[in-house]
């Protein structure tokens, strides 16, 4: 019996959801409630044209082009032709030595058809597609090819120019502490031909002691408020700047608060020059370089005192640095002014 009024009471329940859901009939719509109050807004969400376009759009490539084919890196005249081919010359000396040793750590081989500069040399692929995210391949500090364990620290996107632009060799310092004779055994014996980043971090070169104090490494005002590309790639103005790579007047003139119309700032290029030409001149009269302004200067090899060696090593390190003491004042004219002090009183006794 039991059984039979549960199944009664099932079917009525269905009666009645039918009748519920087909029989009853709405009414007309009341009037809307009044709007409820706003809620916060959202946060913006990045717009992505935007953010590209700060970099890809409009001309600003094809000036980025003009600018670049100012500079002796697209042509990689002196560069590309000899060392550029050979893989122990990496990664300083053409696009597919950078590239292939930024991507895979090291070169395949020799190259039989290296190239000069271009974009995808210093540009790679994005990271973070971000503003700041000029996808270079190299951005961070550099390790120091003279000592292992000295890290150059250009600030930023200078530790890009610091890959190829510091010396290949230790001085004689380093690599022949505490002897008394140093052999030259070549006339290409020496830092090599682009110590920029040494020079502006004030480390890798002969620090003989003399009268004039050296700075501390890492301290120097144009690496902690300019560096490479604070002074090379400042806003492309008047031909210089930008990826032109010339130094900018503009740049100088902005931070020094001046109007000078070239970079003998305050006669120190003409000061480090006057000093390069004694330093020069003294290591021609003790016969550790021959040669002329019309063939260019290079050491005699033999075994000289170490103080001459030392002496030729800052000589040279500092001539092809090119600016003329303009990287870094007062470690160039320490070094330049202590070698020649040095080498008089070394004569002297
Ligand atoms: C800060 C500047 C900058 C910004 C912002 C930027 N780019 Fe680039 N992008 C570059 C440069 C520089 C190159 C290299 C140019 C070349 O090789 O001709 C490049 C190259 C590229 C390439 C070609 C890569 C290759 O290896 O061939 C692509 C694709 C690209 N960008 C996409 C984007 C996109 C998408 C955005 C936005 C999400 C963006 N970029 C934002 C500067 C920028
Ligand atoms: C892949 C190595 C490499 C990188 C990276 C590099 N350079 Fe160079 N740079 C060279 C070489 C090699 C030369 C000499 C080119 C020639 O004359 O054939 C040169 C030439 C130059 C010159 C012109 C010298 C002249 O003869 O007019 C300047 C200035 C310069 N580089 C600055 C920079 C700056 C600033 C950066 C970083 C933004 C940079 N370079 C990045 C290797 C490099
Ligand atoms: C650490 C990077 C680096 C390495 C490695 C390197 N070079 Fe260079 N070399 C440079 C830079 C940078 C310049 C350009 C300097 C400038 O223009 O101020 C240069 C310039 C030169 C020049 C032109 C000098 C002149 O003034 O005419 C020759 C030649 C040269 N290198 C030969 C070689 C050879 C050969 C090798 C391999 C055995 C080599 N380099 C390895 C960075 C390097
Ligand atoms: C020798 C290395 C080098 C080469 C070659 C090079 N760039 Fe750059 N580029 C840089 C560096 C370094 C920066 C960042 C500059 C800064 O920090 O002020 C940059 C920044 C940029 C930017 C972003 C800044 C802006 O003003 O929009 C663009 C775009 C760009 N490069 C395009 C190019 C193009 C296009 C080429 C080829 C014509 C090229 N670059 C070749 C080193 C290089
Ligand atoms: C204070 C600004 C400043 C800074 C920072 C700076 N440079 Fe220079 N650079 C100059 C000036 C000025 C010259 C000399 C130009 C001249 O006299 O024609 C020069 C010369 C050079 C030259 C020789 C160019 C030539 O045409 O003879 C190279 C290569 C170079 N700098 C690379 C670099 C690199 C790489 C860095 C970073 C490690 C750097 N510079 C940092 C201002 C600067
Ligand atoms: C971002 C700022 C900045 C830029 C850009 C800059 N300088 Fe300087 N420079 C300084 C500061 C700061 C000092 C003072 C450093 C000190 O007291 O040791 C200085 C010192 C000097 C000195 C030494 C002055 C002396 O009598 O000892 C010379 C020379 C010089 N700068 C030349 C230049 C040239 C040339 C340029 C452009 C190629 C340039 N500077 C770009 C900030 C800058």
């Amino acid at each position: 019996m039991k059984y039979v009024s549960f199944l009664k009471l099932i079917c009525l329940g269905f009666v009645f959801a039918l009748l519920a859901t087909s029989c009853v009939k709405e009414g007309p719509m009341g009037p809307a409630g009044a709007d409820g109050s706003d809620g916060q807004d959202g946060m913006d969400g990045e717009d992505g044209n935007v953010t590209c376009l700060v970099c890809h759009s409009g001309t600003n490539m094809e000036q980025k082009q003009g600018q670049f084919a100012m500079s002796a890196h697209s042509a990689g005249a002196i560069a590309v032709d000899y060392a550029g081919a050979q893989a122990r010359c990496a990664p300083c000396h053409s696009h597919e030595q950078f590239v292939q040793t930024m991507t895979l750590g090291s070169v395949a081989g020799n190259i039989t058809n290296p190239s000069a500069w271009k974009c995808s040399t210093c540009h790679g692929i994005h990271k973070t597609f971000e503003g700041v995210d000029y996808a270079l391949r190299a951005s961070d500090p550099v390790t120091a090819n003279f000592n292992s364990s000295v890290t150059l620290d250009m600030k930023g996107n200078s530790n890009l120019c610091a890959v190829c632009h510091q010396t290949r060799t230790a001085g004689p310092s380093i690599t022949n502490p505490d002897s008394e004779t140093f052999r030259i055994t070549n006339t290409h014996w020496g830092p090599h031909h682009g110590p920029q980043a040494n020079v502006l971090a004030g480390v890798g070169f002969e620090e003989i002691p003399g009268s004039v104090p050296y700075p501390d490494a890492g301290t120097a005002a144009h690496l902690t408020q300019a560096s490479c590309t604070g002074c090379h790639m400042g806003d492309f103005n008047t031909g210089q700047g930008g990826h032109s790579f010339i130094p900018s007047l503009k740049a100088c003139n902005d931070c020094h608060g001046t109007s000078l119309d070239d970079y003998n700032y305050g006669g120190k290029q003409t000061q480090v020059h006057g000093l390069l030409v004694s330093l020069r001149d003294k290591l021609i009269d003790l016969s550790v370089v021959a040669g002329s302004d019309e063939e260019g200067y290079h050491p005699v090899p033999g075994t000289y005192p170490t103080l001459y060696a030392q002496a030729y090593f800052n000589w040279i390190g500092l001539e092809e640095d090119r600016s003329q003491g303009a990287h870094n004042p007062k470690y160039v004219v320490a070094l330049l002014m202590n070698t020649i002090e040095a080498l008089n009183n070394y004569q002297a006794n």
